[in-house]
């Protein structure tokens, strides 16, 4: 999962294609991408199809979901829908596994906001048709763990899954890792992904979180992009033919720093 991009001008172009570059690398090969929102930051046409145009290059299918960011300066996603398609609110499988892709998001709300009435029906009518035993993840923009970012609803989203077995909760929104326990599930924030915007966190680290499912048990941890500046460097790197990954930037095996807890 990846989330927070901030996509804003052509400057951004060069950071988004390093980051892009570094998720083509992973080896194994993902076998999907989430962008959990705010891909940019004023919900702009430009920006929402830079980002498109960079992502869907991936090897690998891509998924989206909008942040508080991708409406535009008068609350619509219209250019969002134009660009990403008009489901907001969608789910896919992978491997006998369910994921979720939940819209969290009133307008621009940053702090306060209500899942939408809409939202919370379809979620409600994908976990009556889903097998009880079958794991689930959902991921949303806004943080539905401890944080004062949350919704205010986040707790009815969470009763929602009672009877089924929620493995994990993926969100951006607050740039920073944390982790909260609930039950057998973890809900989690990772490090914005952005050039310009800065972690809540206080780490300058940007990237992304990879996950894992190993022994049936879902597990995640961060592998930094770089610090942003350093992109044309990385992205020199990546280059076919070059002698090798400099060093703390080979994707996978860099320093990953453990989910702490957060707020
Ligand atoms: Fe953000």
């Amino acid at each position: 999962m990846l989330s927070d991009l901030h996509y804003r001008d052509t400057g951004c172009a060069q950071w988004t294609a390093a980051v892009v570059a570094h998720l083509s690398q992973l080896r194994p090969r993902p076998a999907f991408c989430v962008l959990a929102g705010d891909l940019t930051e004023d919900g702009a046409p430009g920006q929402l199809t830079a980002v498109k145009r960079a992502f869907w290059g991936l090897p690998f299918p891509v998924h989206a979901l909008p942040g508080n960011h991708d409406c535009d300066l008068e609350g619509s996603f219209e250019n969002y829908r134009a660009v990403y398609g008009p489901t907001l609110n969608y789910r896919f499988s992978v491997a006998g596994r369910e994921f979720l892709v939940l819209d969290s998001t009133e307008g621009r709300k940053v702090y306060r906001a209500r899942v939408s009435r809409e939202s919370l029906v379809w979620l409600e009518g994908q976990l009556a048709s889903l097998p009880r035993e079958r794991p689930v993840t959902l991921f949303t923009h806004l943080p539905l763990g401890k944080n004062w970012l949350r919704p205010v609803n986040a707790e009815a989203v969470i009763r929602l899954f009672a009877h089924h077995r929620l493995e994990g909760v993926f969100s951006g929104h607050w740039h920073g890792l944390t982790q909260t326990r609930r039950e057998s599930s973890v809900l989690v924030t990772g490090r914005c992904a952005s050039r310009w915007r800065r972690n809540h966190d206080g780490s300058d680290e940007k990237g992304y979180l990879l996950c894992a499912v190993r022994s049936g048990r879902l597990s995640h941890r961060f592998i930094s992009v770089g610090r942003p500046g350093e992109e044309g460097l990385r992205l020199a790197s990546l280059m076919p033919g070059h002698p090798g990954l400099s060093a703390g930037c080979e994707p996978g095996t860099n320093s990953a720093p453990s989910a702490g807890t957060h707020g």
